[in-house]
């Protein structure tokens, strides 16, 4: 009798959803009720797998518009054996704006985005009021939005941004010892050649 050894079944990590057009549902993402949080533009995840890595308890879903990062992303989570991150294809504002579901997002990372120095590429940064709204309904009472851009002009103008924004969600100091944050890839990057990282963060408050 011969005995074959079956191959592990592999896990795919990327999120597909059922439907593009309506908002999700919490539970479409992962089965749990565990605290979700969002880790936008996330490049080829060693923050985010760090992150999950370090808080099984908690679950993550990387967004990223590039499909070789989100293969990546996928493999190195499989390889690492995580259960509670999943990665996304598709375009951070439309993420927030029209899919994640509302007042259930424990916390929104927006961590080194591309700055879009240019004057006439400045419609592409994402940190403007609209996408603060946007967080806003999105984020459960108390999550919170943090930050984090090596580029000091980038800096000012998210700055004066969330000071142009009306809304609930309150600036807060970040230390930095205040939580466990692992360090990203560009981080690290821009780091090592010397440069230094600005950060915001922002909550709501926890009785809205
Ligand atoms: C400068 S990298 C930073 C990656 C990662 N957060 C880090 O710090 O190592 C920016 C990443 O965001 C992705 N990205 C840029 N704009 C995006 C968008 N609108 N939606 C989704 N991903 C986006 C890029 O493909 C890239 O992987």
């Amino acid at each position: 009798m011969s005995t074959s050894i079956r191959p592990r079944k592999r896990e795919n990590h990327e999120f597909i959803p059922s439907d593009y057009f309506r908002r999700l549902e919490k539970k479409e993402i992962f089965e749990n009720e565990a605290p979700l949080e969002v880790d936008l533009g996330c490049g080829e995840g060693t923050f985010l797998l760090d992150m999950a890595e370090k808080f099984p308890e908690r679950n993550f879903i990387g967004v990223e518009r590039l499909l070789g990062r989100v293969r990546k992303v996928s493999r190195r989570a499989e390889l690492r054996g995580l259960t509670n991150v999943k990665v996304l294809r598709l375009d951070s504002k439309y993420v927030a704006e029209w899919l994640l579901p509302l007042s259930s997002i424990s916390r929104v990372h927006l961590l080194c985005p591309d700055p879009w120095p240019k004057e006439k590429h400045h419609r592409h940064r994402l940190f403007r009021p609209s996408f603060l709204n946007s967080l806003e309904s999105i984020l459960e009472p108390g999550g919170e939005f943090l930050f984090k851009t090596d580029h000091d002009e980038y800096y000012e103008w998210s700055l004066e941004q969330a000071n142009q924004y009306k809304g609930s969600l309150i600036q807060a100091e970040w230390p930095e010892d205040a939580f466990f944050y692992p360090k990203t890839d560009f981080q690290r990057q821009w780091e090592a050649e010397g440069k230094s990282l600005d950060s915001i963060r922002m909550i709501k408050p926890a009785n809205l």
